[in-house]
């Protein structure tokens, strides 16, 4: 990494005040006053942010963090990344709306997203701009069902595609979906191959073909009951669901099962896309070319912004006003995408993601020496989870034993958050762009905090 670029804070972490320290108390105070009750990362990371740089956040009472964070996958290249702020400063000062119409701005970035894309997109897509990853995904189902002429989509265990619409009941944590009072809608849900709970009884080398086998029997089989299969969405590693990669066989399979029934295929790479694990796109790692592929979250640099990229013969069946919507293509979001796409393609940061990765893995993984609460380390790239259970042999999650430790690495100036289907994972999500010492302070913290409580 270039020297200009180390951005972080000196010294970090520093933890000057209780958390949280005084001014954060009555700012959190005001927000409780005006803002909704229903707000879970408040909940969490108890401070107000005054300031934050490179893998750094400064809090209002001059506390300092580590984040492992990135705002969910959002800032890849870390706050305040120097060329992002570039491109969308002197953006800024040029358009910063505009429906559809179109700019160099926008066509620059088609053409550097179009050069990325995995062999089967790239020259042959086409491009819709959406807002959210929620609306991406809707978006996605809402194409595939449109070419497919089918109704049911196939999901997946611990899958999150979001909390929206219709959307909402692809993601797999009922929760969400009853709080809302919509009932389950026309998606039917496989196992993911999560390795460590898999749920029907298989060796772990036939763990793929099991879910794929399935996906088979559902697509021909009239009397298999969901109905007419019209498309499969599935994350190539699963983030919400705990930080699983499945196995290399998986995606492959799902491709020639789909192809050979003609079933659109959808990846959605809103969390796994822009780098986290060690390429640009996670499918790469499989060779896997989707037919529609969701892309959002770090591509806009922190201004919110996604889109769909799907095969250009789809694009024939499409009427105008197709998912329609006022905000897609924000001019300050598309100049922070070509800046940050840009920058994956043309330095080595995507292979230091791959070599820290294996190290932070590794580092973490000490993790199981010192504790029997640590069930499993997994992970590639910056895409890593490390689950917490109650002990090894009997794998039961321990839910409160992971948010203890959340608490405390938080109290040590460590931002980690919690994923997984029982919130029992804990996951290292940091900036891509976080600096050698940032990283061994962090697994530090980690320790220390895993010892302290265990
Ligand atoms: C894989 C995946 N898809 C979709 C979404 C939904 O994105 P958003 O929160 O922007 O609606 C998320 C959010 O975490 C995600 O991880």
């Amino acid at each position: 990494m270039k020297s200009e670029y180390l951005l972080s804070y000196e010294n970090a972490p520093v933890i000057k005040t209780e958390l949280p320290g005084p001014k954060s108390r009555k700012i959190l105070e005001k927000q409780d006053l005006l803002e909704t009750g229903s707000r879970t990362y408040t909940k969490q990371f108890r401070m107000a942010i005054k300031e934050a740089s490179g893998s750094t956040i400064r809090d209002v009472d001059d506390n300092v963090f580590i984040d492992w964070f990135s705002g969910i996958c959002v800032l890849n290249l870390g706050h305040n990344h120097p060329v992002v702020k570039k491109a969308m400063i002197d953006q800024l000062d040029r358009l910063v709306h505009i429906n559809e119409i179109p700019t160099e701005t926008r066509i620059e970035f088609l053409e550097t997203l179009n050069s990325t894309l995995p062999p089967g997109l790239r020259n042959h897509s086409k491009t819709m701009f959406t807002v959210t990853g929620a609306d991406a995904c809707e978006a996605a189902i809402s194409l595939a069902r449109h070419v497919s002429r089918k109704k049911t989509v196939v999901v997946f265990g611990g899958a999150y595609h979001g909390v929206a619409g219709d959307i909402i009941s692809a993601t797999a944590n009922h929760h969400y979906r009853d709080l809302a009072g919509i009932d389950r809608g026309n998606f039917y849900h496989l196992p993911y191959p999560y390795s460590y709970r898999f749920p029907l009884k298989v060796r772990e080398e036939d763990i793929s073909k099991a879910v794929v086998d399935q996906l088979e029997y559902l697509i021909k089989d009239p009397y298999s009951g969901p109905g007419a299969i019209g498309g499969v969405m599935v994350e190539p590693v699963q983030g919400e669901g705990g930080y699983i990669v499945p196995p290399a066989d998986f995606l492959p399979m799902l491709r020639e099962v789909t192809e050979k029934y003609s079933v659109p295929l959808i990846l959605d790479e809103v969390q796994s896309g822009v780098g986290r694990t060690g390429k640009i796109w996670a499918s790469e790692h499989s060779h896997v070319s989707p037919d529609i592929m969701c892309i959002s979250k770090s591509i806009g640099g922190g201004i919110p912004t996604s889109m769909i990229v799907y095969r250009e013969e789809y694009d024939r069946e499409l009427p105008g006003g197709f998912h329609f919507g006022t905000y897609r293509g924000n001019q300050l979001a598309l100049a922070a995408g070509t800046a940050i796409l840009k920058y994956l393609k043309e330095t080595d940061l995507l292979s230091r993601v791959t070599n820290k990765g294996e190290y932070i893995k590794k580092r973490l993984n000490e993790s199981m020496e010192l504790s029997h609460r640590v069930g499993e380390v997994r992970g590639i790239g910056f895409m890593i989870g490390v689950e917490m259970v109650k002990d090894r042999k009997s794998r039961e999650p321990d839910m409160e034993f992971a948010q203890m430790l959340k608490t405390e690495l938080f109290k040590s100036g460590l931002l980690m958050h919690t994923c997984g289907h029982y919130s029992n994972v804990l996951r290292h999500m940091a900036p891509l762009t976080i600096e050698d010492e940032l990283i061994d302070r962090g697994v530090e913290i980690f320790l220390e905090g895993l010892r302290k409580i265990s």
